[in-house]
């Protein structure tokens, strides 16, 4: 399912993205918020290594890993131009970072490392259903005892299909999206249309257990936009 165009509008014009987030027509900012409080939990401050699917140009996690700081952060993506920006809001983390243009599926599959916490925002709902199971499959294997999987993404309502959850979004776009130009407004929606595929919520939990990740938590909602949190082992309610 991700295939060059899948990513091309964040290759050709990471701007656009990033006027959206601008706006916080998406919610990255009370996401991250609460991104930024449950990464501070972790016992192993300084100490853990996170991997960052899809990572974008960081500009959201960034901040969260300034005030929770990983020993490594390494982030995948496939656009040069974020990973290029990526460089500069990263630029003041103490740890390691390491920057990799890659597809994140291949790269989940074939590390070596054991993460503590694997992270993706809004980038695994361009995986068709195989595919996420290959993810969450290849998480089950690198994820610490302790680990997180953290999924920020947006997802259908329980037997919504694919057809009705993008006539909702496609919606919610065309009446908040507002300051959005028109042309780039129309672009953003035919990306939507035609490379999101996300999944129900039982879905994603049905995929993570297979994967031996048991536990699940609703971390936020906001709309379609929800923040889930996957481990091993029952967590306390965070
Ligand atoms: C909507 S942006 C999200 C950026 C950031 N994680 C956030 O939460 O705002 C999705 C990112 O995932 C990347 N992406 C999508 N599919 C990918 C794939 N198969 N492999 C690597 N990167 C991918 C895109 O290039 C883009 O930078």
């Amino acid at each position: 399912m991700t295939s060059p165009e899948t990513t091309a509008i964040f290759t050709r014009s990471w701007s656009l993205y990033d006027l959206l987030t601008e706006y916080n027509y998406m919610f990255h900012r009370e996401i991250y918020r609460k991104i930024e409080d449950i990464l501070k939990l972790r016992g192993d401050q300084g100490h853990y290594r996170l991997l960052d699917l899809g990572c974008g140009n960081a500009r959201y996690l960034a901040p969260c890993l300034k005030q929770a700081v990983p020993v490594i952060y390494e982030g995948v993506d496939l656009s040069e131009a974020a990973l290029t920006e990526a460089r500069g809001y990263l630029a003041e983390l103490p740890g390691q970072v390491f920057l990799t243009r890659r597809d994140l599926l291949e790269a989940i599959e074939s590390t070596e490392k054991t993460w503590d916490v694997i992270f993706t925002g809004f980038a695994i709902h361009h995986l068709a259903p195989d595919e996420k199971a290959r993810f969450f499959h290849a998480a089950g294997r690198c994820l610490a005892e302790n680990g997180w999987l953290i999924l920020v993404d947006v997802v259908r309502e329980e037997n919504q299909d694919r057809e009705s959850y993008l006539d909702g979004y496609l919606k919610f776009m065309r009446e908040t999206w507002t300051k959005v130009p028109k042309d780039q407004l129309e672009e953003a929606c035919a990306h939507v249309h035609d490379h999101d595929y996300p999944e129900c919520l039982s879905t994603l939990r049905g995929m993570a257990s297979e994967a031996g990740l048991h536990s699940t938590q609703l971390i936020s909602r906001y709309a379609q936009h929800h923040t889930l949190l996957f481990s091993r082992s029952t967590l306390e309610k965070i």
